[in-house]
C-alpha cells in the first residue's frame, strides 16, 4: 500500500545544506519552491523556499527555518534517524570517506563535530556506519547481504 516518498529537512541554512546533501548523497535537483499554500504556511510560518533533491528513489525536501534555529534535545520525541541501503558491501567504504572528504574540505558549515562512526558488522553479516548531516541530523547507511 505505502511507497515510500521523501524525508523533510528543516535548516537554518539552505544554501549550504543543498550543496551538502548533492555532494554526499550526489542527489540532483528536481524542482524549488517559494510560494507556499495557506497550510504550509500554518504548519511553517517562517518557510521561504523548498528545494527537492533525489538520489535513486529517496527524496528530500530541504526547506529553510529562521534562523532562531534550536538544536533538538538529544532525548526529545522525533524521528531519530533515517536508514540508506547500499547495495554493494564496498559502498559503505566510499561513503565513510566521502563523508570525511567532505567534512574536511572547510567548503560546509557543520553544527556538530562529531565523526561518522566505524562501520560495523552484526552477526547477521548486516554492516552500518552512521553520520551526521551538516544540520547534526542522524543517517545511517547500511549494506545487507
Ligand atoms: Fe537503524
Amino acid at each position: 500500500m505505502f511507497k515510500f516518498d521523501h524525508i523533510g529537512i528543516q535548516t537554518d541554512d539552505l544554501e549550504n545544506t543543498v550543496k551538502w546533501y548533492k555532494d554526499f548523497f550526489s542527489c540532483e535537483q528536481n524542482w524549488t519552491l517559494a510560494e507556499f499554500s495557506d497550510l504550509t504556511l500554518k504548519r511553517l510560518p517562517s518557510i521561504t523556499q523548498l528545494v527537492e533533491l533525489q538520489t535513486g528513489n529517496f527524496k528530500f525536501h530541504i526547506f529553510d527555518i529562521n534562523s532562531q534555529h534550536v538544536a533538538v534535545p538529544n532525548n526529545a520525541i522525533q524521528y531519530q534517524h533515517f536508514c540508506l541501503q547500499v547495495s554493494e558491501k564496498n559502498q559503505l567504504e566510499e561513503l565513510k570517506n566521502r563523508w570525511f572528504s567532505l567534512y574536511e574540505s572547510g567548503f560546509y558549515k557543520f553544527k556538530l563535530n562529531d565523526p561518522a562512526t566505524d562501520i560495523v558488522t552484526d552477526k547477521d553479516g548486516v554492516s552500518s556506519f552512521y553520520f551526521y548531516d551538516v544540520n547534526g541530523l542522524e543517517f545511517e547507511a547500511m549494506y545487507k547481504p
